[in-house]
């Protein structure tokens, strides 16, 4: 184990203080962007909040070790709160005396929304505007936890934050565009800056365990079937999660206004291309059983990140084909001491 905890992964210091923030809640702080970009927060000095109801959507098991890290590391200056943003009063006791707000407690998968649309729009939409509700301070900032989703079925690449976003192909798509048109209504009226971010596909350590990269990693690891949809070309821009939370950091040092970005690697990878790299980071070939296109999947993700260069000096600077690997190494780590299937 190294010093954040964690086998096999270790986030480089140094950390510059985020200035003008000194005492920061992420709600879903207990999950994978959440609680990465809480150990770096915490690795630079700042206190951190986690507001989470360690919703079952995947093993709570992995969130609760998340928590246990970032104990061990904050130390005082780390609190969780076991709680759901639908509720008023858990909502009114995680924001008492913040300067800021990470929002990115949601229910995140984009197929299962197509299974259960209304409890996606209860959490998603519902939670955030009982969130929002609740700042009652107009210096308080703001940052919601977007996606590319919103873009839907946009065939104009690479994606840009001007570019038409009012045709979502999932119920998860539908309720990510609510959020940013949720946070522009409470913008308005409160005067508070907020800022969305659109994440890209993110990957790394402590990654949702449902997600294609981690799903492809235990197949290929486990010698058991991978399910490949379509015919390999779909393509991802694929962000790794130290590029995510250093742009949840600029932006929470520059919030001002209403504004949007987007946050990815600005560089796509195909669902083949995709498998070769697990492969090759896991060192055994995948048995792939090929199916076709799932409904609400998208042909193509790609962000066009120059606003977030010009604005917030977003850059990526992990590339998929390096991000992979370090995601392998993690995982074969994390299996080798029993903590992963
Ligand atoms: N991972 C990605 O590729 C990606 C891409 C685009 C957008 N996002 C967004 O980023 C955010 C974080 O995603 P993640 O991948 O870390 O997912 P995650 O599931 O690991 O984290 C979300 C956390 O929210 C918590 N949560 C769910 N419902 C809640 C509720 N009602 N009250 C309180 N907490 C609740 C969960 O327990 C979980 O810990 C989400 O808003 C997601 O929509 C993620």
């Amino acid at each position: 184990m190294d010093s954040n905890g964690t086998a096999g992964y270790r986030i480089a210091p140094p950390y510059s203080h985020p200035h003008a923030v000194s005492v920061v809640l992420i709600t879903g702080g207990a999950g994978f962007i959440g609680s990465a970009l809480a150990m770096r927060l915490l690795q630079a000095g700042v206190a951190v909040r986690a507001l989470d109801n360690l919703d079952p959507y995947y093993d709570p098991a992995f969130k609760r070790r998340n928590l246990a890290e970032l104990q061990e590391l904050g130390g005082d200056r780390f609190t969780f709160q076991e709680g759901d943003i639908r509720s008023a009063s858990a909502c009114r006791t995680a924001v008492a005396g913040v300067d800021a707000v990470v929002h990115l407690a949601a229910l995140a998968g984009v197929r299962p929304s197509i299974e259960d649309p209304v409890r996606y729009m209860d959490v998603n939409v519902t939670g955030t505007q009982t969130l929002l509700q609740q700042i009652d301070r107009r210096d308080v900032k703001f940052l919601f936890g977007s996606s590319s989703s919103v873009y839907g079925g946009n065939t104009k690449v690479p994606f840009a934050e001007s570019d038409p976003v009012d045709r979502p192909v999932s119920p998860y798509a539908a309720s990510k565009k609510a959020g940013e048109v949720q946070c522009h209504a409470f913008h308005h009226l409160r005067g508070n800056p907020v800022t969305c971010l659109r994440f890209f596909t993110v990957y790394g350590p402590r990654q949702r365990p449902e997600m294609a990269i981690h799903q492809f990693a235990r197949c290929i690891a486990n010698g058991a079937e991978l399910p490949f949809f379509g015919d390999g070309s779909s393509r991802r821009d694929y962000t790794f999660v130290d590029d995510i939370v250093s742009g949840l950091i600029a932006a929470l040092e520059r919030a001002d206004g209403y504004r949007i970005y987007n946050l990815g690697g600005a560089a796509t990878t195909s669902l083949a291309e995709l498998v070769a790299l697990i492969e090759q980071g896991i060192g055994k070939p995948a048995r792939k059983k090929m199916l076709p296109d799932q409904p609400g999947d998208v042909p193509i993700t790609f962000a066009d990140t120059a606003l977030a260069a010009r604005e917030l000096g977003y850059r990526r600077t992990v590339p998929a084909a390096d991000g992979i690997q370090r995601f392998c190494r993690w995982y074969l780590a994390e299996k080798a001491a029993g903590r992963r299937p």
